[in-house]
Protein backbone atom coordinates (compact mmCIF):
# COMPACT_ATOMS: atom_id res chain seq x y z
CA UNK A 1 0.00 0.00 0.00
CA UNK A 2 1.09 3.76 -0.28
CA UNK A 3 2.53 5.51 2.25
CA UNK A 4 0.04 8.48 3.15
CA UNK A 5 2.15 11.10 2.78
CA UNK A 6 2.61 9.83 -1.15
CA UNK A 7 -0.36 10.92 -3.56
CA UNK A 8 -1.38 7.76 -5.57
CA UNK A 9 -4.54 9.50 -7.31
CA UNK A 10 -4.13 10.12 -10.91
CA UNK A 11 -4.79 13.27 -10.99
CA UNK A 12 -5.35 16.62 -8.46
CA UNK A 13 -1.41 16.25 -6.78
CA UNK A 14 0.73 18.89 -6.49
CA UNK A 15 4.25 18.45 -8.35
CA UNK A 16 7.43 17.90 -6.09
CA UNK A 17 10.84 17.16 -5.76
CA UNK A 18 11.62 13.82 -3.52
CA UNK A 19 11.97 15.57 -0.43
CA UNK A 20 8.63 17.10 -0.78
CA UNK A 21 9.22 20.61 -2.24
CA UNK A 22 7.09 21.92 -4.57
CA UNK A 23 8.95 22.54 -8.31
CA UNK A 24 7.57 25.41 -10.08
CA UNK A 25 9.00 24.70 -13.56
CA UNK A 26 9.14 20.97 -13.65
CA UNK A 27 9.96 20.88 -17.11
CA UNK A 28 13.35 23.12 -17.23
CA UNK A 29 16.83 22.96 -15.53
CA UNK A 30 18.25 25.42 -14.08
CA UNK A 31 21.48 27.09 -15.98
CA UNK A 32 23.60 30.24 -15.73
CA UNK A 33 22.39 33.06 -18.77
CA UNK A 34 20.75 32.41 -22.01
CA UNK A 35 23.81 30.29 -23.04
CA UNK A 36 25.39 29.12 -20.35
CA UNK A 37 26.12 26.10 -18.23
CA UNK A 38 23.79 24.00 -16.10
CA UNK A 39 23.55 24.47 -12.26
CA UNK A 40 24.72 21.78 -9.74
CA UNK A 41 22.51 23.22 -7.28
CA UNK A 42 19.50 22.13 -9.45
CA UNK A 43 18.64 19.41 -6.53
CA UNK A 44 15.35 18.62 -8.73
CA UNK A 45 17.08 18.02 -11.86
CA UNK A 46 19.76 15.85 -10.44
CA UNK A 47 17.08 13.89 -8.64
CA UNK A 48 14.83 13.48 -11.69
CA UNK A 49 18.20 11.73 -13.87
CA UNK A 50 19.89 9.91 -10.94
CA UNK A 51 16.74 8.29 -10.04
CA UNK A 52 15.42 7.51 -13.74
CA UNK A 53 19.46 6.40 -13.88
CA UNK A 54 18.35 3.77 -11.22
CA UNK A 55 15.06 2.75 -12.31
CA UNK A 56 15.49 -0.49 -13.95
CA UNK A 57 16.13 -3.67 -11.62
CA UNK A 58 17.21 -7.27 -13.06
CA UNK A 59 14.57 -8.85 -14.92
CA UNK A 60 14.12 -12.57 -13.58
CA UNK A 61 16.14 -14.65 -15.22
CA UNK A 62 13.56 -16.90 -15.54
CA UNK A 63 9.66 -16.38 -15.93
CA UNK A 64 10.59 -12.48 -16.90
CA UNK A 65 7.19 -11.81 -18.60
CA UNK A 66 4.04 -11.89 -16.42
CA UNK A 67 0.41 -10.56 -15.60
CA UNK A 68 -0.53 -10.72 -12.10
CA UNK A 69 -3.80 -9.80 -10.08
CA UNK A 70 -5.17 -9.97 -6.24
CA UNK A 71 -7.82 -11.88 -4.93
CA UNK A 72 -8.49 -14.95 -2.04
CA UNK A 73 -8.03 -18.50 -1.45
CA UNK A 74 -11.66 -20.39 0.24
CA UNK A 75 -11.74 -23.28 1.76
CA UNK A 76 -14.87 -25.62 -0.22
CA UNK A 77 -14.17 -29.02 2.14
CA UNK A 78 -12.84 -30.04 5.04
CA UNK A 79 -8.87 -31.28 4.64
CA UNK A 80 -7.74 -30.97 8.23
CA UNK A 81 -7.52 -34.18 8.72
CA UNK A 82 -4.23 -34.18 6.06
CA UNK A 83 -3.08 -30.65 7.06
CA UNK A 84 -3.06 -28.29 9.93
CA UNK A 85 -2.01 -25.28 7.91
CA UNK A 86 -3.81 -22.78 9.38
CA UNK A 87 -4.95 -21.53 5.86
CA UNK A 88 -7.36 -25.01 5.87
CA UNK A 89 -8.79 -24.51 9.77
CA UNK A 90 -12.79 -24.29 8.64
CA UNK A 91 -14.35 -24.35 5.58
CA UNK A 92 -15.70 -20.89 4.51
CA UNK A 93 -11.97 -19.64 5.41
CA UNK A 94 -10.81 -17.16 3.26
CA UNK A 95 -7.05 -15.70 2.83
CA UNK A 96 -5.88 -12.96 0.49
CA UNK A 97 -3.66 -13.68 -2.18
CA UNK A 98 -1.07 -12.21 -4.83
CA UNK A 99 -1.05 -14.20 -8.16
CA UNK A 100 1.47 -13.94 -10.84
CA UNK A 101 1.66 -15.19 -14.03
CA UNK A 102 4.42 -15.82 -16.55
CA UNK A 103 6.23 -17.72 -19.63
CA UNK A 104 9.60 -18.92 -18.97
CA UNK A 105 12.50 -18.79 -21.45
CA UNK A 106 11.80 -15.04 -23.10
CA UNK A 107 12.56 -11.25 -21.69
CA UNK A 108 10.38 -9.06 -20.19
CA UNK A 109 9.17 -7.84 -23.32
CA UNK A 110 8.81 -11.19 -25.36
CA UNK A 111 5.38 -12.17 -26.39
CA UNK A 112 2.40 -13.87 -24.00
CA UNK A 113 1.66 -16.85 -26.90
CA UNK A 114 5.18 -18.01 -26.82
CA UNK A 115 5.46 -21.40 -27.01
CA UNK A 116 6.14 -22.19 -23.80
CA UNK A 117 5.16 -23.21 -19.79
CA UNK A 118 3.71 -21.16 -18.12
CA UNK A 119 4.53 -19.92 -14.30
CA UNK A 120 1.75 -19.39 -11.61
CA UNK A 121 3.17 -18.34 -8.76
CA UNK A 122 0.71 -17.75 -5.47
CA UNK A 123 1.05 -16.28 -2.68
CA UNK A 124 -1.40 -17.12 0.33
CA UNK A 125 -1.15 -14.58 3.33
CA UNK A 126 -2.15 -16.73 5.93
CA UNK A 127 -3.05 -15.94 9.74
CA UNK A 128 0.29 -17.68 10.27
CA UNK A 129 2.70 -16.97 7.92
CA UNK A 130 3.10 -16.71 3.79
CA UNK A 131 2.65 -19.95 2.00
CA UNK A 132 3.67 -19.70 -1.75
CA UNK A 133 2.67 -21.88 -4.00
CA UNK A 134 5.08 -21.60 -7.56
CA UNK A 135 3.49 -23.63 -9.76
CA UNK A 136 3.48 -24.38 -13.45
CA UNK A 137 0.59 -24.84 -15.74
CA UNK A 138 1.92 -28.21 -16.35
CA UNK A 139 1.98 -31.24 -13.94
CA UNK A 140 5.48 -32.60 -15.25
CA UNK A 141 9.16 -30.77 -15.80
CA UNK A 142 11.72 -31.42 -17.98
CA UNK A 143 14.45 -33.15 -15.58
CA UNK A 144 14.89 -34.78 -12.29
CA UNK A 145 18.21 -33.80 -11.48
CA UNK A 146 18.62 -30.06 -10.51
CA UNK A 147 21.90 -29.68 -11.53
CA UNK A 148 21.07 -29.48 -14.90
CA UNK A 149 18.38 -26.43 -14.76
CA UNK A 150 20.83 -23.46 -15.68
CA UNK A 151 22.52 -25.58 -18.39
CA UNK A 152 18.47 -26.67 -19.78
CA UNK A 153 17.46 -22.83 -19.64
CA UNK A 154 20.85 -21.54 -21.31
CA UNK A 155 19.80 -23.96 -24.47
CA UNK A 156 15.80 -21.93 -24.36
CA UNK A 157 17.58 -18.54 -24.61
CA UNK A 158 19.98 -17.00 -26.48
CA UNK A 159 23.31 -18.19 -28.30
CA UNK A 160 25.88 -16.11 -27.00
CA UNK A 161 27.16 -15.08 -30.48
CA UNK A 162 24.37 -14.69 -32.70
CA UNK A 163 22.08 -13.41 -29.75
CA UNK A 164 20.07 -15.38 -31.35
CA UNK A 165 17.37 -18.17 -30.11
CA UNK A 166 18.96 -21.21 -31.52
CA UNK A 167 16.51 -24.36 -32.85
CA UNK A 168 20.15 -26.45 -32.63
CA UNK A 169 20.61 -25.72 -28.79
CA UNK A 170 16.98 -26.61 -27.96
CA UNK A 171 17.08 -29.86 -29.41
CA UNK A 172 20.87 -30.13 -28.62
CA UNK A 173 19.74 -30.47 -24.85
CA UNK A 174 16.64 -32.16 -24.78
CA UNK A 175 17.49 -34.91 -27.10
CA UNK A 176 20.44 -35.62 -24.81
CA UNK A 177 17.90 -35.15 -21.80
CA UNK A 178 15.48 -37.84 -22.91
CA UNK A 179 13.84 -37.68 -19.22
CA UNK A 180 12.62 -34.39 -20.96
CA UNK A 181 9.97 -35.49 -23.44
CA UNK A 182 7.21 -35.95 -20.63
CA UNK A 183 7.13 -32.35 -21.11
CA UNK A 184 7.69 -31.57 -24.40
CA UNK A 185 4.65 -34.11 -25.45
CA UNK A 186 3.14 -31.56 -23.54
CA UNK A 187 4.60 -28.55 -24.77
CA UNK A 188 4.34 -29.30 -28.63
CA UNK A 189 0.75 -30.59 -28.46
CA UNK A 190 -2.44 -28.72 -27.88
CA UNK A 191 -1.85 -27.53 -24.15
CA UNK A 192 1.40 -25.71 -25.31
CA UNK A 193 0.26 -22.46 -25.79
CA UNK A 194 -2.66 -21.79 -22.98
CA UNK A 195 -4.78 -18.67 -24.23
CA UNK A 196 -3.97 -15.99 -22.29
CA UNK A 197 -2.26 -16.45 -18.51
CA UNK A 198 -5.72 -16.81 -16.90
CA UNK A 199 -7.20 -19.91 -18.88
CA UNK A 200 -4.98 -22.75 -17.55
CA UNK A 201 -4.45 -25.44 -15.14
CA UNK A 202 -2.01 -24.99 -12.14
CA UNK A 203 0.02 -27.93 -10.78
CA UNK A 204 2.75 -28.34 -8.36
CA UNK A 205 4.52 -30.90 -10.47
CA UNK A 206 6.87 -31.61 -6.94
CA UNK A 207 5.33 -33.81 -4.41
CA UNK A 208 4.69 -32.20 -1.31
CA UNK A 209 4.12 -33.28 2.11
CA UNK A 210 0.98 -32.60 4.36
CA UNK A 211 1.14 -32.93 7.86
CA UNK A 212 -1.95 -33.17 10.37
CA UNK A 213 -1.83 -32.40 14.06
CA UNK A 214 -0.88 -35.79 14.90
CA UNK A 215 1.96 -35.32 12.98
CA UNK A 216 0.90 -37.95 10.34
CA UNK A 217 2.01 -37.16 6.82
CA UNK A 218 0.63 -37.76 3.40
CA UNK A 219 2.31 -37.48 -0.21
CA UNK A 220 0.63 -34.38 -1.90
CA UNK A 221 0.01 -33.41 -5.98
CA UNK A 222 -1.89 -30.05 -5.98
CA UNK A 223 -3.94 -28.97 -8.99
CA UNK A 224 -5.44 -26.04 -9.72
CA UNK A 225 -9.01 -26.74 -12.12
CA UNK A 226 -9.79 -23.44 -14.04
CA UNK A 227 -13.41 -22.95 -13.92
CA UNK A 228 -15.19 -23.59 -17.45
CA UNK A 229 -12.04 -25.59 -18.70
CA UNK A 230 -8.46 -24.57 -20.10
CA UNK A 231 -8.39 -22.57 -23.23
CA UNK A 232 -5.46 -23.00 -25.90
CA UNK A 233 -4.64 -20.97 -28.87
CA UNK A 234 -3.31 -22.54 -32.44
CA UNK A 235 0.20 -22.26 -33.41
CA UNK A 236 -0.86 -20.37 -36.42
CA UNK A 237 -3.16 -17.45 -34.19
CA UNK A 238 -0.35 -17.46 -31.78
CA UNK A 239 1.99 -16.09 -34.21
CA UNK A 240 -0.35 -13.47 -35.25
CA UNK A 241 -1.48 -12.21 -32.00
CA UNK A 242 2.26 -12.24 -30.92
CA UNK A 243 2.86 -9.69 -33.99
CA UNK A 244 -0.70 -8.02 -33.22
CA UNK A 245 -0.34 -7.83 -29.44
CA UNK A 246 2.79 -9.53 -27.68
CA UNK A 247 1.02 -7.99 -24.72
CA UNK A 248 -2.43 -10.14 -25.37
CA UNK A 249 -2.32 -11.87 -21.72
CA UNK A 250 -1.60 -8.84 -19.84
CA UNK A 251 -4.35 -7.55 -21.11
CA UNK A 252 -6.82 -9.47 -21.12
CA UNK A 253 -6.45 -10.74 -17.67
CA UNK A 254 -6.32 -6.61 -16.67
CA UNK A 255 -9.64 -6.24 -18.51
CA UNK A 256 -11.52 -9.84 -17.49
CA UNK A 257 -11.06 -8.36 -13.84
CA UNK A 258 -11.62 -4.85 -14.57
CA UNK A 259 -15.10 -6.10 -15.79
CA UNK A 260 -16.02 -8.25 -12.81
CA UNK A 261 -14.98 -11.27 -15.01
CA UNK A 262 -13.25 -12.78 -12.05
CA UNK A 263 -10.92 -16.18 -12.84
CA UNK A 264 -11.70 -18.86 -10.34
CA UNK A 265 -9.79 -22.18 -10.06
CA UNK A 266 -11.03 -25.14 -8.12
CA UNK A 267 -8.17 -26.35 -6.04
CA UNK A 268 -7.82 -30.46 -5.25
CA UNK A 269 -5.17 -32.56 -3.75
CA UNK A 270 -3.87 -36.11 -4.53
CA UNK A 271 -2.96 -37.67 -1.78
CA UNK A 272 -0.73 -40.65 -1.56
CA UNK A 273 0.66 -42.63 1.98
CA UNK A 274 3.99 -43.68 2.72
CA UNK A 275 2.88 -47.21 2.23
CA UNK A 276 1.35 -46.40 -1.08
CA UNK A 277 4.52 -44.62 -2.02
CA UNK A 278 6.98 -47.38 -1.58
CA UNK A 279 4.82 -50.06 -3.91
CA UNK A 280 4.05 -47.01 -6.96
CA UNK A 281 4.94 -47.75 -9.70
CA UNK A 282 7.26 -44.45 -10.67
CA UNK A 283 9.33 -42.33 -8.28
CA UNK A 284 6.94 -39.80 -6.49
CA UNK A 285 10.22 -37.90 -6.07
CA UNK A 286 11.04 -37.88 -10.15
CA UNK A 287 8.47 -34.61 -11.43
CA UNK A 288 8.98 -36.02 -14.84
CA UNK A 289 5.76 -38.44 -13.76
CA UNK A 290 2.43 -38.11 -12.96
CA UNK A 291 0.73 -39.73 -10.37
CA UNK A 292 -2.93 -41.47 -12.25
CA UNK A 293 -5.92 -39.76 -11.42
CA UNK A 294 -7.80 -43.73 -11.21
CA UNK A 295 -5.31 -44.53 -9.02
CA UNK A 296 -4.80 -41.37 -7.00
CA UNK A 297 -7.98 -39.27 -7.25
CA UNK A 298 -8.78 -35.48 -6.89
CA UNK A 299 -10.00 -34.62 -3.80
CA UNK A 300 -11.53 -30.88 -3.27
CA UNK A 301 -9.96 -28.78 -1.23
CA UNK A 302 -11.12 -24.67 -2.05
CA UNK A 303 -11.18 -22.20 -4.93
CA UNK A 304 -8.90 -19.40 -5.90
CA UNK A 305 -10.65 -16.09 -7.12
CA UNK A 306 -9.13 -13.14 -8.86
CA UNK A 307 -11.18 -10.51 -8.42
CA UNK A 308 -8.48 -6.87 -8.36
CA UNK A 309 -5.95 -5.46 -10.49
CA UNK A 310 -2.43 -4.65 -8.89
CA UNK A 311 -2.46 -0.59 -8.68
CA UNK A 312 1.53 -0.71 -9.56
CA UNK A 313 2.61 -3.06 -11.53
CA UNK A 314 6.05 -2.48 -10.98
CA UNK A 315 5.73 -2.26 -6.99
CA UNK A 316 2.99 -5.21 -6.92
CA UNK A 317 3.82 -7.74 -9.63
CA UNK A 318 7.51 -7.10 -10.77
CA UNK A 319 8.15 -6.96 -6.84
CA UNK A 320 6.67 -10.01 -5.89
CA UNK A 321 8.78 -12.42 -4.92
CA UNK A 322 7.52 -16.47 -4.91
CA UNK A 323 9.37 -19.22 -3.37
CA UNK A 324 8.74 -22.65 -2.60
CA UNK A 325 10.56 -22.26 0.73
CA UNK A 326 8.08 -19.75 2.18
CA UNK A 327 6.33 -22.73 3.93
CA UNK A 328 3.94 -22.76 6.34
CA UNK A 329 3.20 -25.61 9.50
CA UNK A 330 0.92 -28.30 8.19
CA UNK A 331 3.12 -28.52 4.74
CA UNK A 332 6.69 -29.84 4.76
CA UNK A 333 8.92 -30.20 1.76
CA UNK A 334 9.18 -33.59 0.41
CA UNK A 335 13.00 -34.29 -0.79
CA UNK A 336 12.61 -34.72 -4.74
CA UNK A 337 16.18 -32.91 -5.39
CA UNK A 338 14.43 -30.52 -7.57
CA UNK A 339 12.30 -29.02 -4.83
CA UNK A 340 15.37 -29.02 -2.64
CA UNK A 341 17.57 -26.92 -4.89
CA UNK A 342 14.55 -24.24 -5.41
CA UNK A 343 13.96 -23.84 -1.87
CA UNK A 344 17.83 -22.58 -2.18
CA UNK A 345 17.13 -20.82 -5.15
CA UNK A 346 14.02 -18.54 -5.10
CA UNK A 347 15.64 -16.76 -1.80
CA UNK A 348 18.62 -16.19 -3.38
CA UNK A 349 18.01 -14.73 -6.50
CA UNK A 350 15.60 -12.45 -4.54
CA UNK A 351 18.44 -10.98 -2.51
CA UNK A 352 19.89 -10.33 -5.53
CA UNK A 353 16.92 -9.03 -7.73
CA UNK A 354 15.15 -6.91 -4.63
CA UNK A 355 17.46 -6.90 -1.72
CA UNK A 356 18.58 -8.17 1.17
CA UNK A 357 15.12 -7.23 2.93
CA UNK A 358 12.41 -8.23 -0.09
CA UNK A 359 10.14 -9.71 2.20
CA UNK A 360 9.70 -6.18 3.55
CA UNK A 361 8.41 -5.15 -0.04
CA UNK A 362 4.53 -4.50 0.86
CA UNK A 363 3.35 -6.96 -1.94
CA UNK A 364 5.61 -9.51 0.33
CA UNK A 365 5.41 -8.79 3.98
CA UNK A 366 3.50 -11.11 5.36
CA UNK A 367 0.01 -9.78 7.36
CA UNK A 368 1.34 -11.20 10.58
CA UNK A 369 4.03 -9.42 12.56
CA UNK A 370 7.67 -10.28 12.04
CA UNK A 371 9.58 -10.99 15.43
CA UNK A 372 13.14 -12.03 15.20
CA UNK A 373 16.89 -11.24 14.73
CA UNK A 374 17.59 -10.49 11.44
CA UNK A 375 18.87 -6.18 11.46
CA UNK A 376 19.44 -3.68 9.08
CA UNK A 377 20.95 -4.15 5.23
CA UNK A 378 19.54 -1.87 2.14
CA UNK A 379 16.42 -0.75 2.00
CA UNK A 380 15.32 -1.08 5.32
CA UNK A 381 11.64 0.16 6.23
CA UNK A 382 10.10 -2.23 8.56
CA UNK A 383 12.63 -2.09 11.67
CA UNK A 384 11.94 -3.88 15.02
CA UNK A 385 12.11 -1.71 17.11
CA UNK A 386 13.97 -1.21 20.69
CA UNK A 387 13.68 -5.08 20.63
CA UNK A 388 16.99 -7.05 21.22
CA UNK A 389 19.20 -8.32 18.42
CA UNK A 390 19.87 -11.52 20.18
CA UNK A 391 17.87 -13.52 22.29
CA UNK A 392 18.02 -11.77 25.22
CA UNK A 393 17.26 -13.54 28.72
CA UNK A 394 15.61 -9.98 29.71
CA UNK A 395 12.96 -10.16 26.98
CA UNK A 396 13.37 -13.24 25.27
CA UNK A 397 11.31 -13.93 21.92
CA UNK A 398 8.65 -16.89 22.80
CA UNK A 399 8.76 -20.02 20.18
CA UNK A 400 6.02 -21.89 18.95
CA UNK A 401 6.36 -25.56 18.56
CA UNK A 402 5.09 -27.41 15.76
CA UNK A 403 2.11 -29.05 16.85
CA UNK A 404 3.47 -32.22 15.51
CA UNK A 405 7.54 -34.19 15.57
CA UNK A 406 9.42 -34.16 12.20
CA UNK A 407 11.25 -37.62 14.02
CA UNK A 408 8.57 -39.64 12.99
CA UNK A 409 9.02 -38.89 9.34
CA UNK A 410 11.33 -40.48 6.66
CA UNK A 411 14.56 -41.63 7.24
CA UNK A 412 17.13 -41.27 5.05
CA UNK A 413 20.36 -43.69 4.99
CA UNK A 414 22.89 -44.04 1.35
CA UNK A 415 25.91 -43.52 -0.33
CA UNK A 416 26.64 -40.53 -2.29
CA UNK A 417 25.13 -40.84 -5.81
CA UNK A 418 25.16 -39.24 -9.05
CA UNK A 419 22.25 -41.41 -10.62
CA UNK A 420 19.25 -39.39 -10.95
CA UNK A 421 19.25 -38.93 -14.51
CA UNK A 422 19.24 -42.70 -15.26
CA UNK A 423 17.07 -43.27 -18.24
CA UNK A 424 15.15 -46.50 -18.14
CA UNK A 425 11.74 -47.88 -19.99
CA UNK A 426 9.68 -46.17 -17.32
CA UNK A 427 10.43 -42.66 -18.52
CA UNK A 428 8.70 -43.36 -22.01
CA UNK A 429 5.28 -44.98 -20.53
CA UNK A 430 3.17 -41.63 -20.06
CA UNK A 431 4.66 -39.94 -22.81
CA UNK A 432 3.58 -43.32 -24.93
CA UNK A 433 -0.01 -43.01 -22.96
CA UNK A 434 -0.30 -39.48 -24.21
CA UNK A 435 0.12 -40.05 -27.82
CA UNK A 436 -1.16 -43.65 -28.04
CA UNK A 437 -4.15 -42.89 -26.05
CA UNK A 438 -4.59 -39.24 -25.14
CA UNK A 439 -4.16 -37.47 -28.01
CA UNK A 440 -7.07 -37.56 -31.06
CA UNK A 441 -6.52 -37.50 -34.96
CA UNK A 442 -6.23 -33.76 -35.04
CA UNK A 443 -4.09 -33.31 -32.11
CA UNK A 444 -1.51 -35.91 -33.70
CA UNK A 445 -1.73 -34.07 -36.77
CA UNK A 446 -0.53 -30.57 -35.03
CA UNK A 447 2.15 -32.22 -32.82
CA UNK A 448 3.77 -33.36 -35.58
CA UNK A 449 3.32 -29.98 -37.74
CA UNK A 450 4.60 -28.11 -34.51
CA UNK A 451 7.70 -30.71 -34.14
CA UNK A 452 8.52 -30.57 -37.65
CA UNK A 453 8.13 -27.25 -38.07
CA UNK A 454 10.85 -26.62 -35.32
CA UNK A 455 13.21 -29.47 -35.43
CA UNK A 456 13.68 -29.38 -39.09
CA UNK A 457 16.01 -25.84 -38.28
CA UNK A 458 18.39 -28.34 -36.22
CA UNK A 459 22.14 -30.08 -37.06
CA UNK A 460 21.09 -33.12 -38.73
CA UNK A 461 22.84 -35.20 -35.82
CA UNK A 462 20.79 -33.68 -32.93
CA UNK A 463 16.99 -34.01 -35.41
CA UNK A 464 18.37 -38.08 -35.46
CA UNK A 465 18.95 -38.21 -31.80
CA UNK A 466 16.02 -36.58 -31.27
CA UNK A 467 13.42 -38.97 -33.48
CA UNK A 468 15.33 -41.58 -31.51
CA UNK A 469 13.85 -40.04 -28.26
CA UNK A 470 10.52 -39.74 -30.28
CA UNK A 471 10.82 -43.87 -31.25
CA UNK A 472 11.22 -44.78 -27.90
CA UNK A 473 8.20 -43.37 -27.01
CA UNK A 474 6.37 -44.66 -30.50
CA UNK A 475 8.24 -45.65 -33.56
CA UNK A 476 5.24 -44.73 -35.58
CA UNK A 477 5.21 -40.97 -34.20
CA UNK A 478 9.11 -41.25 -35.42
CA UNK A 479 8.30 -41.91 -38.87
CA UNK A 480 5.89 -39.37 -39.21
CA UNK A 481 8.13 -37.34 -37.85
CA UNK A 482 11.05 -37.74 -40.20
CA UNK A 483 8.45 -38.01 -43.06
CA UNK A 484 7.51 -34.13 -42.10
CA UNK A 485 10.68 -33.21 -42.09
CA UNK A 486 12.15 -35.23 -44.70
CA UNK A 487 14.88 -37.12 -43.42
CA UNK A 488 15.01 -41.05 -43.23
CA UNK A 489 13.36 -42.76 -40.32
CA UNK A 490 15.05 -43.52 -37.11
CA UNK A 491 15.31 -46.42 -34.39
CA UNK A 492 14.64 -45.70 -30.67
CA UNK A 493 17.28 -44.83 -28.51
CA UNK A 494 18.93 -48.12 -26.27
CA UNK A 495 16.63 -48.24 -22.59
CA UNK A 496 16.83 -49.93 -19.84
CA UNK A 497 14.37 -52.23 -19.04
CA UNK A 498 11.59 -50.74 -16.28
CA UNK A 499 12.93 -50.94 -13.08
CA UNK A 500 10.76 -50.39 -10.22
CA UNK A 501 13.27 -49.64 -7.71
CA UNK A 502 13.38 -45.99 -7.24
CA UNK A 503 10.93 -46.09 -4.33
CA UNK A 504 12.76 -48.56 -2.18
CA UNK A 505 16.26 -46.37 -1.89
CA UNK A 506 14.86 -44.92 0.89
CA UNK A 507 13.42 -46.78 4.03
CA UNK A 508 10.26 -45.87 6.48
CA UNK A 509 10.78 -45.46 10.21
CA UNK A 510 8.99 -48.65 11.47
CA UNK A 511 6.30 -47.26 13.50
C1 LIG B 1 10.92 -18.49 -11.41
C2 LIG B 1 14.74 -21.31 -10.52
C3 LIG B 1 12.11 -25.23 -11.58
C4 LIG B 1 8.14 -22.47 -11.35
C5 LIG B 1 12.20 -18.91 -11.14
C6 LIG B 1 13.32 -18.05 -10.89
C7 LIG B 1 14.39 -18.84 -10.63
C8 LIG B 1 13.95 -20.21 -10.74
C9 LIG B 1 15.80 -18.41 -10.28
C10 LIG B 1 13.28 -16.52 -10.92
C11 LIG B 1 12.63 -16.03 -9.65
C12 LIG B 1 12.62 -14.54 -9.51
O1 LIG B 1 13.54 -13.86 -9.98
O2 LIG B 1 11.66 -14.03 -8.88
C13 LIG B 1 14.35 -22.62 -10.72
C14 LIG B 1 15.22 -23.77 -10.55
C15 LIG B 1 14.48 -24.87 -10.88
C16 LIG B 1 13.14 -24.41 -11.22
C17 LIG B 1 16.66 -23.70 -10.08
C18 LIG B 1 14.87 -26.32 -10.90
C19 LIG B 1 16.04 -26.77 -10.46
C20 LIG B 1 10.78 -24.85 -11.53
C21 LIG B 1 9.65 -25.73 -11.50
C22 LIG B 1 8.54 -24.95 -11.40
C23 LIG B 1 8.97 -23.56 -11.42
C24 LIG B 1 9.74 -27.26 -11.51
C25 LIG B 1 7.09 -25.35 -11.29
C26 LIG B 1 6.66 -26.52 -10.87
C27 LIG B 1 8.56 -21.16 -11.37
C28 LIG B 1 7.67 -20.02 -11.43
C29 LIG B 1 8.47 -18.88 -11.46
C30 LIG B 1 9.84 -19.33 -11.41
C31 LIG B 1 6.14 -20.07 -11.44
C32 LIG B 1 8.00 -17.43 -11.58
C33 LIG B 1 7.68 -16.86 -10.21
C34 LIG B 1 7.17 -15.45 -10.35
O3 LIG B 1 6.14 -15.25 -11.02
O4 LIG B 1 7.80 -14.54 -9.79
N1 LIG B 1 12.61 -20.23 -11.06
N2 LIG B 1 13.12 -23.04 -11.12
N3 LIG B 1 10.34 -23.54 -11.49
N4 LIG B 1 9.86 -20.71 -11.36
FE1 LIG B 1 11.46 -21.87 -11.24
Amino acid sequence: MPSKQVFAHKDGATYTTSNGAPVPEPYAAGRLGRRGPLLLQDFHHIDLLAHFDRERIPERVVHAKGAGAFGYFEVTHDVTDISCASMFASVGKKTPAVVRFSTVGGESGSADTARDPRGFAMKFKTDEGNWDWVFNNTPVFFLRDPAKFPHFIHTQKRDPQTHLKDASMFWDYLSQNPESVHQVMILFGDRGIPDGYHHMHGYSGHTFKWVNAQGKFVYTQVHLKKKGGAKTILAEDAVRIAGENADYGIQTLFEDIQDGKFPEWDVFVQTMTPEQAEKFRYNILDLTKIWPHDQFPLRPVGKLVLNENPQNYFAQIEQAAFSPSHLVTGVEPSVDPVLQSRLFSYPDTHRHRLGTNYQQLPVNAPLVPIANFQRDGPQLFVHQGARPNYQSSIAPLTYKARPYDLEDHEVFLGNALYDLSEITELDFEQPRALWQKVFDDGAKERFVKNVAGHLKDAHPPVITRQLSVFAAVDQGLADRLAAAIGVATVKPLAVKPAAHAENTKYKFKAA
